[in-house]
């Protein structure tokens, strides 16, 4: 018995903002941005927050699965941006949906959340502890951007995308997740500084910074062991798997990881062009896009995988 994805949906915020829109409030342009990245453009919330997100992605995966709210018993969110510190977006969710049968909490593992929140979800419903999950990776990026900072902002983008997983016969079969701790500072963002009356100070809430070279060659070698390590957990090889859903940070990356696999980039499907970097919702959206253009079958084999702060890492190995 293992656990299987049975439904998805994502949703992606109202309006669109392409690199020509940046350029006019920035110094940057579009052959810089899609040359360098892949990225054309990006949604950013105006009215949505990331509650909001999560729950319409979740509506739409109950939706594609057919299983009530009233059916989920478990519900985790991978986020770094959630609307409160407390409740978490995973409590929100369940009440903006009336899942009100189910456990709930947020995950924090940056750009892997999708992968590390689903892992941890099969693992309670192979032991038992849950018969139904929604699995949902979302953020609001753009309100922990420096936009003053050309090198980042122009990267990242805003959505939610959702997974409902149940027990069954045939579903993932291999994972592979692990975390550098060490490396962290070369992806990061400040959360509240403490203002206590011992340690009183001024300091600005901050902004995400990141050394782009070094999460670079960081994705371009972790990436590709991660996958051969979960297919061959999963007891297959490389030339079985029909699709690499990877996170969507760069098309260099992606480009570079099909090529240290000897994979054609044909197998790799591409959301960033519209979408940007949308950290822990990449993956989740990129698979329900998937999904509604017909393009899995029942029992092909399919690898997905997330990367980044933390540093993290996280693929998974699953039959359709
Ligand atoms: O989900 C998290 C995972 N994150 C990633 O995977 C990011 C991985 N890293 C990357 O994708 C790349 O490192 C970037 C796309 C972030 C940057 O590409 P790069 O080739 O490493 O560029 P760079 O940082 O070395 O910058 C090259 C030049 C600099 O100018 P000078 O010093 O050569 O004059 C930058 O100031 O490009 C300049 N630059 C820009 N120019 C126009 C930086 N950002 C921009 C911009 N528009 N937006």
């Amino acid at each position: 018995m293992t656990s299987r994805i049975v439904g998805t949906g994502s949703y992606l915020p109202e309006t669109v903002v392409t690199n020509d829109d940046l350029s006019k409030i920035m110094d940057t342009s579009d052959e810089w941005i899609s040359s360098r990245t892949g990225i054309r453009e990006r949604r950013l919330v105006k009215e949505e927050t990331t509650a909001s997100m999560a729950a319409e992605a979740a509506k739409r995966a109950l939706e594609n699965a057919g299983v009530s709210a009233d059916e989920i018993d478990l519900i985790i969110v991978g986020t770094i941006t959630g609307d409160y510190v407390t409740p978490s977006t995973a409590c929100e969710v369940q009440a903006a949906i009336g899942a009100e049968h189910a456990l709930a909490f947020d995950l924090n593992a940056a750009c892997s959340g999708f992968m590390f929140a689903l892992s941890s979800a099969h693992a309670y419903l192979q032991a038992n502890l849950a018969n139904a999950a929604l699995v949902i990776g979302v953020e609001t990026l753009s309100k922990i951007m420096d936009w003053n900072d050309r090198s980042t902002c122009v990267l990242f983008g805003d959505g939610a995308g959702a997974a409902v997983v149940k027990r069954d016969e045939v579903g993932l079969s291999g994972l592979d997740l692990g975390s550098d701790g060490a490396k962290g500072m070369v992806l990061a963002c400040p959360n509240r500084t403490n203002n206590n009356p011992l340690v009183q100070t001024d300091k600005a809430l901050g902004y995400t910074y990141m050394d782009g070279q070094e999460v670079y060659k960081f994705a371009v070698t972790t990436v590709p062991e991660s996958i051969h390590k979960a297919v061959e957990h999963a007891g297959l090889e490389i030339g079985d798997i029909k699709y690499f859903a990877l996170h969507q940070a760069n098309i260099r990356i992606i480009q570079s990881v099909a090529k240290r696999l000897k994979v054609s980039v044909d197998k790799f499907p591409i959301s960033l062009d519209h979408c940007g970097n949308i950290s822990a919702a990449s993956v989740p959206i990129l698979l329900d896009e998937m999904n509604q253009k017909g393009m899995l079958e029942r029992g092909d084999k399919i690898v997905m995988s997330g990367f980044g702060g933390g540093l993290t890492w996280g693929t998974a190995v699953l039959t359709w």
